[in-house]
């Protein structure tokens, strides 16, 4: 038995496929290219004992390479520990955060910085600050425990760059 199909329908299922081929091929770009993956094993922790441990029993700002830092940094109501982080221009920073009570978000004013911070995960996110500054962090997740955010708006500190 063989079937007819008119030109057109022919040629809209040959774009319906070559569109689901492009859009698998995007996926598989994104793993292998970008790096773009579900949260892993590797990242997790527990919260409850993880400002007792290395890296976050010590939080600060450690060179790494040339002109090359971590900032390991805890985030917790309500405060960034470290809240101050200075920097010479060019230099490029990985920060490592977590938080050990509640999630937080972590925003970086003038990049393109804007990560979650959850309990039990460890966010890392990196960035080269070109311009000399001062670039201000705040907290963008509304923080607390059950009608108890009152101090989410005073989570902030600054990123400065000389
Ligand atoms: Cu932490 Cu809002």
């Amino acid at each position: 038995m063989s079937m007819h199909v008119e030109r057109w329908e022919r040629y809209f299922l040959y774009a319906s496929v070559a569109v689901l081929v492009a859009f698998f091929i995007a996926i598989l770009a994104s793993i292998g290219e970008a790096g773009i993956h579900l949260p892993t094993d590797e990242a997790q922790v527990d919260p409850n004992v993880v400002v007792t441990q290395a890296p976050f029993d010590n939080p600060g700002l450690f060179e790494t390479g040339d002109n090359q830092y971590e900032a390991v940094m805890v985030a917790r109501m309500w405060q960034w520990t470290p809240d101050e982080i200075v920097v010479p221009e060019g230099a490029e920073v990985t920060f490592t955060i977590t938080s050990p009570d509640v999630i937080h978000g972590f925003l970086v004013n003038n990049t393109a910085i804007n990560a979650m911070v959850i309990p039990g995960q460890i966010t890392k996110v990196t960035q080269t600050f070109d311009e000399p500054g001062e670039y201000k962090f705040v907290c963008h997740e509304f923080c607390g425990l059950a009608n108890e955010q009152v101090g989410h708006h005073s989570m902030f500190g600054k990123v400065v760059v000389e």
